[in-house]
Order: C-alpha cells, then sequence, then structure tokens
C-alpha cells in the first residue's frame, strides 16, 4: 500500500513539474521572440518617406525589435505581394504606408484572416475601413493642418510687403503645384492654403495648377512651362511639398528671379533639410514642419505593443491615442525666424 501511495505521488509530482515545465516553456517561446514588424512604404524614392523610414529604423534598434522595411515601388500588387509574404513568415505585426489608401480594405481581410494587426501611416484609410477590425492604427498629421499653415505664411508676408502685388490689383495672382491626384495631402493643402487667404480678407486668383507628383524634377518642369505661358503676372508659388518648391526655385532662378532684388514668395510641406537650407538662403519663404520623426517613432512604438499582444496607450507608446487607434502628430510653421525648430 506504501509502495502504491509512494508511486501516485511520484507520478503526481512528475506530471506537475512537466506541465509547469511545459508551459513555462511556451510562455518563454513567444515573450522571447523577437517581436518583427513587417513594414512597407509606398514608394523608397521620396523625400519625406525616406525620412519617416530612417527614423522607423533607428527606433526599432534603440527598441531592439525587427523592422523589416520594404519598397512598394508605388505598386499597389507589388505592395500586396510584400504583404503576404510577411503574413507567411507570421510577422508580429505589420506597418503599411499604402501605396493606395483606398484599396486598404485588401490589405485589411488578409491582416485579418491571419490576425496580425496593422499600423498604416502617412496617408489614411477611410473611417469605414479603419472601423473594420479592431486591430487597426493610424499615425499621421491631419493635411488640413498644414494647408492652413501655408496660407498664414503666404499672408503675413502680403500684408508686409505691398510690392508683391506686382500689378496692384490687390490679388494674389498665384499658381499653384499639387502632390498626386487624389492624395489626401495634396487635396487638403490646395485647398487649405487658399481657404486661409481668403479667412485672412486676401482675394486670390490662381493663374495655374499641375501636379508635380511630389518629385523636385517634375515640379521644376511645370514651373517652367508656369513660367513660360504666364511670366511676371505670377506672384507667389504654392507648392503641397518642399520638394516641389525646391524644383519651382530651380525653375524661378533659372528666369533671373532671388538675385538683384528679383523675388517671389515660394512655400512647401515637410521642412527637410534641403527645404530649410533654402530657408536659410532665402529662396524658400518658409515651409511647414511635417514630423517624420515622430512619425516613425509613433509608427513603430504601436506596432511593437500590438505585436505583443498589447493594447496601446500613452503610457506604453509615449503617443496619445485618440479613439483608441489614431495617433495625431501637429504640424508646426516655419519660416526664418524659428528655423532652429525644424532641425
Ligand atoms: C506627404 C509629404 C510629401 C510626400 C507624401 C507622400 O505627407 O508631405 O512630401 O511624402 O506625404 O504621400
Amino acid at each position: 500500500m506504501k509502495k502504491i501511495i509512494t508511486l501516485v505521488l511520484m507520478a503526481t509530482i512528475a506530471t506537475t513539474a512537466l506541465t509547469g515545465c511545459s508551459s513555462s516553456g511556451s510562455k518563454a517561446d513567444s515573450g522571447d521572440k523577437k517581436v518583427t514588424i513587417g513594414t512597407t512604404i509606398y514608394k523608397f524614392d521620396d523625400t519625406f518617406m525616406t525620412g519617416v523610414r530612417n527614423s522607423i529604423t533607428s527606433q526599432a534598434s534603440t527598441d531592439n525589435v525587427t523592422a523589416d522595411i520594404v519598397d512598394s515601388q508605388n505598386s499597389t500588387s507589388t505592395q500586396n505581394d510584400k504583404i503576404d509574404l510577411f503574413i507567411t513568415k507570421k510577422v508580429s505585426a505589420l506597418a503599411i504606408n499604402p501605396v493606395d489608401p483606398k484599396a486598404s480594405s485588401t490589405i485589411i481581410s488578409k491582416a485579418k484572416s491571419a490576425n496580425i494587426p496593422i499600423v498604416f501611416f502617412n496617408r489614411v484609410p477611410s473611417e469605414s475601413d479603419m472601423n473594420s477590425w479592431d486591430k487597426l492604427y493610424y499615425v499621421g498629421a491631419k493635411p488640413e493642418q498644414s494647408g492652413t499653415i501655408q496660407g498664414k505664411i503666404m499672408a503675413e508676408y502680403w500684408k508686409a510687403h505691398p510690392e508683391a502685388d506686382k500689378n496692384h490689383d490687390g490679388v494674389i495672382d498665384y499658381v499653384m503645384l499639387t502632390g498626386e491626384p487624389g492624395n489626401s495631402d495634396a487635396i487638403a493643402r490646395t485647398k487649405y492654403s487658399i481657404d486661409e487667404l481668403t479667412t485672412q480678407g486676401i482675394k486670390s486668383n490662381q493663374l495655374a495648377t499641375d501636379t508635380g507628383m511630389w518629385d523636385r524634377v517634375k515640379a521644376q518642369d511645370k514651373m517652367q512651362s508656369f513660367l513660360t505661358s504666364k511670366g511676371d503676372q505670377i506672384e507667389a508659388v504654392f507648392a503641397n511639398n518642399d520638394d516641389m518648391a525646391l524644383g519651382a526655385i530651380e525653375a524661378l532662378k533659372a528666369a533671373g528671379y532671388f538675385t538683384g532684388g528679383k523675388y517671389i514668395p515660394v512655400v512647401g510641406v515637410d521642412a527637410t533639410a534641403p527645404g530649410v537650407k533654402a530657408i536659410e538662403d532665402g529662396t524658400m519663404l518658409g515651409t511647414v514642419l511635417n514630423d517624420a520623426k515622430n512619425q516613425g517613432i509613433a509608427t513603430l512604438k504601436i506596432a511593437e505593443v500590438v505585436g505583443k499582444g498589447e493594447t496601446p496607450s500613452k503610457d506604453n507608446t509615449g503617443y496619445d491615442i485618440v479613439d483608441g487607434k489614431y495617433v495625431w502628430i501637429d504640424y508646426k510653421k516655419i519660416t526664418k525666424d524659428n528655423i532652429s525648430d525644424a532641425k
């Protein structure tokens, strides 16, 4: 009898030890597994997104997580293929800068079936897409804010410089270089920059507009055409981003601007390094800081937290999470008066 009891006891101890071992083993497995974030950028060849990408990479190394970052080459099908690959590799979370945010539902359903949370960034999917699953997040800036700030910079200059009104008709005759057609940043910056002039009681007239596709060389080309067709009628240049503002400045330089007192106000958005340099040089009037660094950090932090199966909060990410899913990073006005804020 004593022998039987001893045997039963031994068996019980062994089972407990085994169970304990296996459960702590699986815990250790998931705890030790390095968090991997499958990250896709709409295209690597974009100055501002390169800033966001660099910020993601540097935060990943600080946090000791893996950010596997791939180039979608501005193609939805390339992006979808890369996402399929990430899902096959069972990444902990996806961080997606969509090529076309209107096509987000396809990405969402793939991720949902694999139960992999997504942090979208820089290009926001529709509200209904964002509400279609509780593991979707977004990091970005409110595009209308950047347009309004551009309008403020231009209005301030116009009011302080009566000579800017070359034909003395009390109306800003401007040209507008826009980003990709349909892009929400491009649409809002185009609209809200001019709305702000109107709010401030300044009349305006659009002489010409065209898309420079966020690109410096393309914008330089478009500005050359504007100069050919409108020449000295142009009193101001709005560009939806700094790269296009810099392209416009190149074309203006070639037409004799920025020397011998020949000036035209040009405003951009992003506060990229060359953009800030142009403000210092006196060729760009002002820009709007699009905070690549914080957008990158917030994206990485949220992806990391959700990749571990936790709920993101201010405590574990450092950012306010609005409505449980949005992080809004503020834009900031940059002119030569506060240039150090952009550096
Ligand atoms: C904007 C940025 C542009 C371009 C664009 C891509 O936020 O200002 O320069 O990067 O995103 O969608």
